[in-house]
């Protein structure tokens, strides 16, 4: 390791505040070993042998440096290349937002890219790069989107998703004596989202069973990076070969994507005026409506809503009783009927950090990748690196948002209260779900999530039309495919 302190220029007087006073320069440790066998053997480790968080832990305590080279599953046959330099610190991992420094084309599902045959033929958003002009017209598209149907989201969540979800848990409770969370979450969500973005709830105009085929179309997208989903049935190896070597034919998901497009053409029919308004056409507008809201949309929440429960369930002391009396006085005091008014949802503080505090430790989308654009030094807390242009960069975001030098000794603990307070809020800057600072809003330029208020609106509200209704519950975890599985054990209404 070179420890000879270099000179770096630094870009802006932003960058050459947050630089510490000159960082020793290293080399990027690690190395990506032999062509196509290496590649296979980490996919094992991560997969099987280590696990994700062991794999990524082994290799820092190896080469005592959070920034390293790796290769990154799937690997062969499936990517062309899987060799990443991991970011995998508060400092180093904001690189993956800087978008005049690195290029964010074709690397939202990472080192390989699903067949378009999924999508309509068409790059949709998550794929394009800010310097594309489609990228621009499209997340414009998303962004009015939202906007116009923002005064619907309050009243659709209260009766599409929560009355819905409350009395079918009552319900399994009472005759079971449990209730599944997660299969209740991914059918009543996606009404909820046809209720909210379109006014129109997919069971009611006759298009059921799309949540199903919903499923299946992100299955063949993400299966290259799910690992342990067929391991109860068949042994690893077989699993590895199945998901992970070559990509299943997307004539599996087809059908099943033709009958969510023809209902996003007819319950999508305003937003794609607006959309032709702005340039795309109505085709490219739809095939992209679509992803937004099954991929972004409804991926995102099938991992969002166990997460929440979860981490309510798992806490200590009297969260629920506190969360309980918050929710309960604002809306006495700013609520309208009873009801949640966004008023009343900005006075819950504590609610409100319960968000972000399982935002950041649970971030629901891990991985986030990108290639640099040109030459760079990239810094981590400990040393300098010079990364060259076409390399790829890699972030695990659970690492760099339980970064011990930003959230201390309690960053592996989940501390409903750390963003309450002023200063509190001064550590948002460090949430990064969305891929950016929560301090932050999305814009045309970046790759920021376009539905970021969205989310954070939905998940108060969660939390806030469960305390309203009940004083406690207890549920029983395990792990999902996707993040948690969720089993209600019971549900204790609220006292009048
Ligand atoms: C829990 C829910 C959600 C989560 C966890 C989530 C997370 C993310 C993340 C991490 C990215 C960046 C991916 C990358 O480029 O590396 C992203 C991008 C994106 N998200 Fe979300 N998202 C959610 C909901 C939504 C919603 C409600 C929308 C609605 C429009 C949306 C639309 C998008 C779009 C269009 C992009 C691409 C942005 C761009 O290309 O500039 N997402 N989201």
């Amino acid at each position: 390791m070179s420890i000879s302190k270099v000179y770096r220029s630094v870009a802006n007087a932003e960058q050459a505040e947050q630089s510490t006073p000159l960082l020793p320069a290293r080399e990027i440790p690690g190395s990506y070993g032999i062509p196509f066998i290496s590649p296979i053997k980490d996919r094992l480790d991560y997969f099987y042998f280590k696990g994700q968080d062991e794999f990524f832990r082994s290799k820092i305590k190896l080469y005592s440096s959070t920034v390293f080279r790796t290769n990154m599953p799937p690997g062969p046959f499936m990517a062309r290349d899987p060799r990443v330099i991991a970011v995998l610190d508060a400092k180093s991992f904001p690189i993956l937002f800087d978008t005049s420094k690195v290029e964010k084309k074709n690397v939202f599902t990472g080192t390989y890219m699903p067949t378009t045959r999924l999508t309509g033929g068409y790059r949709v958003c998550s794929y394009l790069d800010p310097s594309e002009p489609t990228h621009t017209k499209v997340k414009q598209f998303l962004f009015n989107l939202l906007a116009s149907r923002k005064d619907v989201f309050l009243p659709a969540f209260h009766t599409t998703y929560a009355a819905t979800l409350f009395s079918s848990l009552e319900s399994q409770i009472a005759s079971n004596g449990h209730a599944d969370f997660n299969s209740l979450n991914n059918e009543i969500s996606f009404d909820f989202l046809g209720e909210a973005y379109f006014g129109a709830r997919p069971s009611k105009v006759g298009s059921s069973g799309l949540p199903t085929k919903a499923a299946i179309w992100l299955v063949l997208q993400l299966a290259p990076i799910a690992g342990n989903v067929l391991t109860k049935y068949l042994p690893w190896f077989l699993e590895d070969l199945l998901l992970h070597t070559f990509a299943l034919p997307s004539i599996i998901a087809k059908p099943g994507y033709r009958k969510i497009y023809d209902y996003f053409k007819s319950a999508g029919a305003p937003a794609l005026d607006m959309a032709e308004k702005l340039g795309l056409s109505r085709e490219e507008a739809c095939h992209n409506l679509l992803f937004a809201t099954c991929f972004n949309t409804y991926g995102g929440l099938r991992v969002l809503f166990p997460g929440l429960v979860k981490r309510l369930a798992q806490a200590e002391g009297d969260l629920h009783a506190r969360l309980a009396a918050e929710v309960r006085e604002a809306v006495a005091q700013l609520g309208e009927n009873g009801r949640l008014t966004l008023a009343a949802l900005e006075k819950m503080e504590l609610t409100n950090s319960v968000v972000y505090e399982v935002l950041r430790i649970d971030p629901p989308v891990q991985f986030q990748y990108a290639h640099a654009k040109k030459d760079f030094v990239l810094e981590s807390h400990d040393a300098a690196f010079q990364v060259h242009k076409g390399e790829m960069l890699f972030g695990y975001q659970p690492f760099a948002t339980r970064d011990p030098r930003i959230f201390g000794a309690t960053a592996e603990k989940f501390v409903p209260d750390r963003f309450v307070g002023s200063e509190g809020a001064k550590l948002l800057k460090y949430v990064w779900w969305s891929n950016g600072p929560e301090t932050e809003s999305p814009t045309v330029n970046d790759k920021q999530c376009a539905g970021k208020n969205f989310v954070i609106l939905v998940a108060r509200l969660f939390i806030a039309e469960l305390f309203l209704s009940y004083d406690s519950f207890t549920v029983d975890v395990s792990q999902s495919l996707i993040g948690s599985q969720i089993t209600f054990t019971s549900l204790t209404k609220a006292r009048a």
